[in-house]
C-alpha cells in the first residue's frame, strides 16, 4: 500500500523528520519564507496531511486543492486563526495545535518586553551605539518603575497567568480582564483581580494582551479603549497584531494618548516597511518572536509531526482545536 502523503509547508531540521519519513511520502517546502498561496494550492493536491505554520493561509480553497484524501490540517503554533477551522470542521478534518510547551517561553518575552519598554533599552542601546552618552545624565532617559505598579492582563488563560506568576516577583498589583471571570481559585491564590475592561483600561500602569484573535477580539484596543488608558500607561502585545487597531496606537503614542507599546505581533505581519509606526521612538517592535526559543520551538515542530502522523493514521490528534470532529454520534 502507498504510504499517504504531507506537505509540509517549511524547512524542517532533518533531525525530526525521521519517523514522519519513515511512514509517509514527504513533501517538504525548502525555504525559509512561506509558500505563496497559488504554490500552496499546488503543493497540497491530492495530500492525507497538511503541517502549516501560522503564515499559511489555510482556507476552504486551500482544503479544496487538497481534495478528499484530507485528513489532518497540523499547525505548528498553538494560535490558529490562520485556518478556517469551522471549514475544516465542516468537511471533518481534524486540526491540530501546539498548547502549552511555548507558554513560559512566550511569558518570558511578554515580560521581557515590559521591561524593555519601562526602562527604555532599545533607546538606550540607540542612544549609547550613536555615540550620545556624554556623561551621568541625572534626567537622561527616564523610564518608569516595574516593581510596585499595576499590571492589567487581558486574557487570563495559560500564558495571561504565566505573566501573572512573573509579575508576583515585582510585587505588582495584577488585575485581569476575561470572559471567564468568577471563582478562579487560581487567581484568587495569586491575588489578582478580575475586573471590567474600562477598569483594567483605566488602573493599568502595563496592559498585556493574550487573547487569542476572533471577530470578538479583533481591534479590541482601538482609539476608544487607548484614550481611557493613563498616559503614563504601556501596551504590550504578544497575542495577535488584530488585536490592536495600529492606526489608533500610532496616533495615540504620537500624541503622548499613552507612552509606550511592545509589540511582538503586527498586522499585517511583517509590517510594512515604511509603517509610521516604525517612525516613532516610544514603541519597540520584535518580529513574533515570543515563542524563539531553541528547546520551544523543537517541542512545537515535534508536536506538529505527532499530530500530523496521527492524523493521517486515523488516530485522535493528541492536541485538537475541534473535537467536535470525533464525535460521530452527533452526526
Ligand atoms: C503561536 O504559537 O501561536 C505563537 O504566536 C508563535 O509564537
Amino acid at each position: 500500500m502507498d504510504k499517504p502523503r504531507v506537505f509540509i509547508a517549511r524547512y524542517i531540521p532533518e533531525e525530526y523528520l525521521a519517523q514522519v519519513r519513515q511512514a509517509c511520502q514527504v513533501d517538504l517546502w525548502p525555504e525559509d519564507l512561506p509558500p505563496p498561496p497559488d504554490t500552496l494550492r499546488q503543493r497540497v493536491r491530492g495530500v492525507d496531511g497538511i503541517l502549516s505554520l501560522l503564515t499559511d493561509k489555510i482556507d476552504a480553497a486551500v482544503m479544496d486543492a487538497a481534495g478528499g484524501n484530507l485528513k489532518v490540517i497540523s499547525n505548528c503554533a498553538v494560535g490558529f486563526d490562520n485556518i478556517d477551522v469551522s471549514e475544516a470542521t465542516r468537511r471533518g478534518i481534524p486540526v491540530g495545535n501546539t498548547p502549552g510547551v511555548l507558554t513560559d517561553t512566550t511569558a518570558d518575552f511578554a515580560f521581557a518586553l515590559l521591561m524593555a519598554a519601562a526602562r527604555r533599552v532599545v533607546e538606550a542601546h540607540n542612544f549609547t551605539r550613536a555615540g550620545r552618552w556624554e556623561t551621568w545624565g541625572l534626567t537622561q532617559l527616564l523610564g518608569q518603575d516595574v516593581a510596585g505598579a499595576t499590571l492589567g492582563i487581558i486574557g487570563f488563560g495559560r500564558i495571561g497567568r504565566a505573566v501573572a506568576r512573573r509579575a508576583l516577583g515585582f510585587e505588582m498589583r495584577i488585575l485581569y480582564y476575561d470572559p471567564i471571570c468568577e471563582d478562579d481559585p487560581y487567581a484568587a491564590q495569586i491575588g489578582a483581580h478580575c475586573v471590567d475592561l474600562d477598569t483594567i483600561l483605566r488602573h493599568s500602569d502595563f496592559l498585556s494582551l493574550h487573547v487569542p484573535l476572533y471577530k470578538e477580539t479583533y481591534h479590541l484596543i482601538g482609539e476608544a479603549e487607548l484614550a481611557k488608558m493613563k498616559p503614563t500607561a504601556v501596551l504590550i502585545n504578544t497575542a495577535r497584531g488584530g488585536v490592536v487597531d495600529h492606526e489608533a496606537l500610532y496616533r495615540a503614542l504620537r500624541d503622548g494618548v499613552i507612552a509606550y507599546a511592545a509589540l511582538d505581533v503586527t498586522e499585517p505581519e511583517p509590517i510594512p516597511k515604511h509603517h509610521p509606526l516604525l517612525t516613532l521612538e516610544n514603541i519597540i517592535i520584535a518580529p513574533h518572536i515570543a515563542s524563539a526559543s531553541v528547546r520551544t520551538r523543537g517541542r512545537m515542530i515535534e508536536i506538529a509531526l505527532a499530530n500530523l502522523l496521527a492524523g493521517v493514521r486515523g488516530e485522535q490528534l493528541p492536541h485538537c482545536v475541534n473535537p467536535q470532529v470525533y464525535m460521530t454520534d452527533l452526526e
